[in-house]
């Protein structure tokens, strides 16, 4: 099989590290590249060169909202987030699919031990990763999700989406401390306290209390400071590495039929995030 990645940079992703080691577990013969294609190039590349030849392929910034006009067909995932990650090829039509959020519902699950139906979330931010995580956690039954952001318009236009599948509102800077004293699971979608800056935190320490269930996206530095603050008031916590993985190994499962060697993805993804912070 003919993989790959487009984005604009490519240069960072850990994708084909996961993948190449996926194969080789597998025993699939298989290439994945990844491949830096401008916004302005991306309809001529999509259709020639080795894109033009690729099997399926997974898609990055800034292509995400961009590529859905250029294929033959959407899955639900894609059009209910709004977004495409993975392209499967399928009788040589095109079709787009979101794998972020079944990713993140099993790396959540999973690692926790939790249930997503009944419980009541607070999201802090309202980009894209919110909405892919949101939207999968509304469809599978979250009894309410609160969306808290810096841009307050943002959150009521996500709460707005996600009204369809469950009780959703965007809530105020100063009403957060009360929404998270309320609910049991707490989810970090933006960039704060992403290396370098990884003495920042999303929202004021105090705010962190120890009966919710605190998540984070963020996969570099592994241990966010968030989390570590959240786990020293005895927070039970979930790290952002294995979304990552769990995306990918979606991905892959798609494009093969067969079932993603997850572990061994994960000590991949891991072993490339260490060699990077050496
Ligand atoms: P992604 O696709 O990774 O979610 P994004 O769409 O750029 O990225 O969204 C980033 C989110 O993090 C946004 O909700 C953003 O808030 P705004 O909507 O106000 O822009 C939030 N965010 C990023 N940096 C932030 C900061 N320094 N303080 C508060 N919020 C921040």
């Amino acid at each position: 099989m003919k993989l790959g990645l487009i984005g604009d940079p490519v240069s960072h992703s850990r994708s084909p590290q996961m993948m190449r080691a996926a194969f080789a577990d597998i025993g699939l013969t298989a290439s994945y590249e990844a491949i830096a294609v401008s916004k302005e190039l991306l309809p001529q590349n999509l259709g020639q060169g080795p894109i033009g030849g690729w099997d399926g392929f997974n898609v990055t910034i800034p292509h995400k909202v961009g590529v859905i006009d250029l294929l033959d067909d959407l899955d639900e995932s894609a059009w209910t987030i709004g977004a495409v990650n993975t392209v499967v090829v399928r009788d040589r039509k095109r079709i787009g699919y979101n794998t972020d959020g079944v990713g993140y519902l099993r790396s959540l699950e999973q690692e926790t031990g939790i249930t997503v139906g009944g419980q009541s979330v607070v999201i802090l931010g309202a980009g894209g990763a919110a909405r892919a995580v949101a939207t999968i956690l509304a469809k599978e039954g979250a009894t309410e999700i609160q969306i808290l952001n810096r841009t307050y318009s943002k959150a009521e236009e996500l709460a707005g989406h996600l009204g369809r599948w469950t009780t959703a509102k965007a809530c105020s800077l100063e009403n957060g401390k009360e929404a998270i004293r309320q609910a049991s699971l707490l989810i970090n979608t933006t960039s704060i306290g992403m290396y370098p800056n990884v003495d920042q935190l999303p929202i004021p320490e105090e705010w962190i209390i120890p009966h919710v269930l605190v998540s984070d996206l963020i996969y570099n530095p592994k241990e966010t400071l968030f989390i570590q603050k959240a786990r020293q008031k005895g927070c039970e916590v979930h790290y952002g590495l294995g979304m990552l993985v769990h995306q990918a190994a979606y991905a892959l499962e798609l494009w093969t039929g067969q079932k993603a060697p997850v572990e061994v993805m994960r000590s991949a993804l891991e072993e490339s995030l260490s060699v990077q912070n050496t």
